[in-house]
């Protein structure tokens, strides 16, 4: 193993368990004695078959997940789910319950706005800066879905619960804390997430759907745009990212197998985080940016006394091999993603290193 790997803070691309890029690495030119990479293989062969069944297996198996879910490997990131969802599920008419957290539900919402479909927004943050989890929800008892993101990797909150709905399916956007903790997956219409946070490299998409939503999906759609289009050819209607679903499927194994599922995942992940606010809670000098009940597990956002500060806080972390630790852009801060595959000696490492900071500088 090269020594010159740094702990890796960074929200998405993010850390990828080191046994999951040492198994890639051992047989990345001999993949399972075929002679070829996974680079190299065909989708519509033996190899690739055995990889996308067992990575859907897995995520089932994980995530609780009976056969009414449909699970699929889109392109497009995140980002394409924005369109697709009203496109696909709003077709008839009928409209859409939507909560707005921050960036990426604004664009979520902006999607299905400028296809003209039917959308209410029904809460907001956007008062206090998106910085905590609306409640006491009135959700529209005849909305086709209710959409929420999960956790709001910009602003560090995250739905602690999910509303109750009254009965309205939920889709969510999970991309940055899908199987960082066991949830209800029978609420739930659809979510989806972009596996560059918690699952994978970037370039695919993870989507599970239900049946009854497929059921929704009209046919005069575009081909690349329907749901129905994946889930007939399970999730091979084009070539597929091959190498990202083949990660992701190690990224599972790695879950399943050494770290013992989503109980455990999510015990460890609290720990991490619980030490991380509890630094940020004891410390003068460092605020996190979230509410308290509102805080997220899996991107935890603070700020120091001053811009200059956060500099070279940042800076400093670097030299001291912890990169990633700047806010997103449009916010500013620090923020340290520690998503599933992030140490715990990582966080360690990093809460030692603020309380050293402190001292110094505060
Ligand atoms: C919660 C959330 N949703 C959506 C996206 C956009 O994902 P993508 O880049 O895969 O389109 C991101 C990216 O950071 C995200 O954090």
């Amino acid at each position: 193993m090269t020594t010159n790997r740094i702990y890796n803070f960074n929200a998405g691309p993010a850390a990828l368990p080191l046994s999951v890029l040492e198994e890639i690495q051992a047989s990345f030119l001999d993949f399972k004695g075929s002679g070829m990479s996974i680079t190299e293989v065909s989708h519509r062969s033996k190899w690739f078959d055995d990889v996308i069944n067992d990575a859907v297996e897995r995520l089932k198996r994980v995530l609780g997940l009976d056969d009414k879910f449909h699970v699929l490997f889109l392109q497009g990131g995140a980002s394409m789910q924005f369109c697709m969802i009203p496109m696909n599920f709003l077709a008839g008419g009928g409209s859409a319950d939507y909560v707005n957290t921050g960036t990426w539900s604004t664009k979520a919402i902006k999607e299905a706005e400028i296809q003209g479909k039917s959308v209410q927004v029904v809460a907001s943050s956007e008062d206090k800066n998106f910085s905590y989890i609306p409640k006491d929800i009135a959700f529209n008892t005849e909305a086709v879905y209710a959409h929420i993101t999960s956790n709001n990797t910009i602003k560090g909150t995250q739905w602690a619960e999910f509303p109750d709905t009254g009965g309205v399916p939920l889709i969510a956007d999970m991309s940055s804390d899908i199987l960082s903790r066991p949830f209800d997956a029978d609420r739930f219409g659809l979510f989806y997430a972009g596996a560059q946070k918690n699952m994978g490299p970037a370039g695919v998409c993870v989507v599970a759907v239900r049946d009854d939503f497929l059921k929704m999906v009209p046919d005069n759609l575009p081909t690349m745009l329907k749901y129905t289009t994946f889930a007939g050819k399970n999730s091979m209607f084009n070539t597929p990212p091959c190498f990202a679903v083949y990660t992701v499927q190690l990224v599972l194994k790695w879950l399943e197998e050494s770290i013992g599922g989503l109980d455990k995942m999510a015990e460890i992940n609290r720990k991490k985080a619980g030490m991380l606010y509890k630094t940020i809670d004891e410390s003068g000098f460092f605020s996190g940016t979230a509410a308290p009940d509102s805080r997220s597990v899996m991107n935890v956002t603070f700020r120091l006394p001053s811009e200059d500060l956060e500099k070279a806080f940042v800076q400093e972390a670097l030299e001291n091999k912890m990169g990633g630790l700047k806010g997103h852009r449009s916010v500013g801060g620090c923020r340290a993603s520690i998503y599933n595959p992030t140490p715990v000696e990582a966080v360690e490492t990093l809460c030692d290193f603020m309380k050293d900071f402190e001292r110094r500088n505060g």
